[in-house]
């Protein structure tokens, strides 16, 4: 590791941890000109930080949260924006991903650092531990210096580098080559939980065949194989399967929710939702119903299409929920209609509702697809809003599971050329101007694009941005360079996780280690076999348990766990 490298994690621990010392309410700008103010913040936050404790037994549960596109500029401005929407100046606020509640970490004793000194008053309550260890993980594809969201998704999904477009394969297969897949398959700890006995499910925003929750089930050589519609013939004649069919038909994925329903239906079946637009309909030429098939296939399964078949499931009597909310990807958090469609917290609430009932554990993949999506089309405000909603579901299910038993990671599969900067004073709106003006005499927003479809110069000038409506959520941030679509960015990202095994993400890793350690933590292939690991069920393949020894084995099993809560 270079020395750039270790002054990079270091600097980045000590930022979130920093960040992580301090307190939600809105503080008093006044307070902070007092040297105890910061002193007793931050001898809190070393106190917090000697009482971590590695727990280092084995993980039951796993909940792999993936802020897609969320670099640390992006985590950085969304928690400026929380603290603003919450009315402080923001910079003072904490995302939940960042800092996990003090409980939720092993049961130690604190220790007394300083004796009993006196604390000033102005100091907020209850520090929280930092959500430690920070680490930050490097994005490339093994064809991209700039990675996409399907090769990163194989990476840390499946353990693997692989090229990028293409789910589930390692880079011997090449994009677009049907017949490159087979031989090349490598297979999730999504798979491999489902594998050793363990609930598994995918919550998205975007259309649950999108690349990064398309990692966890398929195989393709192209992401963009939706449905059998995207298939070229070529790829269909050698045998290839769509993301969509794969999705019924590799894993046996217990909850399934997010946008998608297009992919599902035979051509021209018109949406539920949307009756009258064809645009929206059905688009399989194979004249297969997956969700049909779905249900037909799986015992005490449910299909809902709106937020209200949604909350009339039933989490204590389901065992398979299939949830499709939109055509294609689900809306924007902000322009959600909240009586007809689930936002990510909801959807998050109740796939771990019913995947904790299984006595062995669960795995559980959530997707902030959309601030990706955000980002591409440069509007900012969109990004943010997903990014805090994403952060409300880390803290929602953190309400939902025990520490002690649960290991909780949240990451990005890569970053985009966003920054915001431009010497702004304290309390500045995130999306507001910089206080002085440019070169051109004009104003300039903090939050620019490196890239993207906000590039505003005509002839010669830029706009000018305070006659803007810069605060609307559809305004699109200046960009450097014009391009329809803004682009990734190359630089690493952040992973942060509490319970067990949280530890072993330290320092910059490969963005395939992530797998490895969720796999090593619950006990999966290839790490199955360790003397803390619990006996095997039916981790021979099938998801039916046909031998009636592993039934046995599968009663005793669940009878000693719940014996032992
Ligand atoms: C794979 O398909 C291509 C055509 O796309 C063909 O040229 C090639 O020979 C095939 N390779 C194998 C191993 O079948
Ligand atoms: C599910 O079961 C739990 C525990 O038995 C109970 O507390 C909860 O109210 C039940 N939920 C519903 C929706 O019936
Ligand atoms: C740029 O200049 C041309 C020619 O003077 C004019 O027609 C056009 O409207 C200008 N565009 C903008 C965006 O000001
Ligand atoms: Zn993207």
């Amino acid at each position: 590791m270079s020395s750039v490298q270790l002054l990079a994690t270091a600097g980045l621990c000590v930022y979130l941890c920093l960040a992580a010392g301090l307190a939600a309410a809105p503080v008093s700008l006044e307070d902070e000109k007092a040297p105890a103010y910061w002193n007793e913040r931050a001898r809190r936050t070393l106190e917090s930080a000697l009482t971590l404790t590695p727990v280092t037994r084995r993980a039951k549960n796993i909940i792999l949260f993936l802020g897609d596109g969320m670099g640390i500029s992006t985590i950085s401005a969304a928690r400026i924006y929380k603290g603003q929407l919450e009315g402080g100046p923001g910079e003072d606020s904490r995302l939940a991903m960042e800092t996990f509640p003090y409980v939720a970490l092993a049961k130690v004793r604190r220790p007394q650092l300083l004796g009993n000194a006196p604390r000033a008053r102005a100091v907020p309550a209850a520090p929280s531990a930092c959500s430690r260890p920070l680490a930050a993980l490097q994005t490339y594809n093994v064809d991209r210096q700039v990675p996409d969201s399907a090769g990163t998704g194989t990476a840390y999904l499946c353990g693997v580098k692989a090229n990028a477009k293409t789910l589930g394969v390692s880079a011997a297969a090449v994009y677009g080559k049907c017949n490159t897949t087979w031989g090349n398959e490598v297979h999730s700890v999504l798979h491999r939980a489902k594998l050793s006995g363990k609930s598994v499910g995918i919550v998205t925003t975007t259309r649950v065949q999108h690349a990064s929750p398309g990692a966890s089930y398929a195989h393709v050589v192209n992401r963009e194989w939706y449905s059998d519609a995207d298939l070229p013939k070529e790829a269909a004649r050698q045998g290839c399967k769509d993301i969509a069919y794969q999705l019924v038909h590799n894993t046996d994925i217990n909850v399934i929710l997010g946008g998608g329903r297009m992919y599902m239906t035979p051509r021209k079946t018109p949406d539920p939702e949307y009756p009258t637009d064809p645009k929206q309909s059905g688009t399989r030429k194979d004249g297969l119903d997956l969700v049909e098939n779905w249900l037909s296939a799986k015992e005490g399964a449910r299909y809902v299409w709106n937020k209200e078949g949604l909350d009339a499931v039933d989490e204590n009597s389901t065992d398979y929920l299939l949830g499709l909310f939109e055509p294609k990807d689900m809306k924007y958090e902000l322009n959600r209609d909240a009586s007809t469609d689930p936002s990510i917290v909801e959807m998050t609430e109740k796939a771990v509702r019913i995947l904790r009932r299984n006595p062995r554990g669960f795995f559980l993949f959530v997707e902030g697809g959309r601030i990706d999506h955000g980002h591409h089309s440069s509007r900012a405000k969109q990004a943010l809003s997903e990014a805090v909603l994403l952060d409300r579901a880390v803290a929602r299910a953190a309400e939902l599971t025990d520490a002690s038993e649960t290991l909780t990671v949240v990451t990005a599969d890569h970053s985009h050329v966003f920054s915001f900067g431009g010497s702004t004073p304290r309390g500045n709106s995130i999306f507001g101007l910089a206080p002085k003006k440019a070169e051109d005499r004009r104003p300039y927003t903090s939050i620019l694009y490196g890239n993207g479809p906000g590039y505003a110069i005509a002839n010669g000038s830029r706009p000018d941005v305070s006659s803007l409506p810069i605060e609307d959520k559809d305004y699109r941030q200046q960009a450097a360079v014009p391009l329809d679509t803004e682009t990734h960015a190359g630089e690493d990202v952040a992973i942060m996780a509490r319970g067990p095994m949280a530890h072993l993400f330290h320092g910059v890793q490969e963005q395939n280690y992530v797998a490895h350690v969720l796999a090593y933590a619950a006990c999966l292939e290839p790490y199955h076999a360790g003397p803390e690991c619990p006996a095997p069920s039916c981790r021979s393949g099938s998801p039916g348990l046909g031998h009636p020894h592993s039934l046995l084995l599968v009663a005793l099993g669940a009878a000693s766990l719940l014996l032992r809560m």
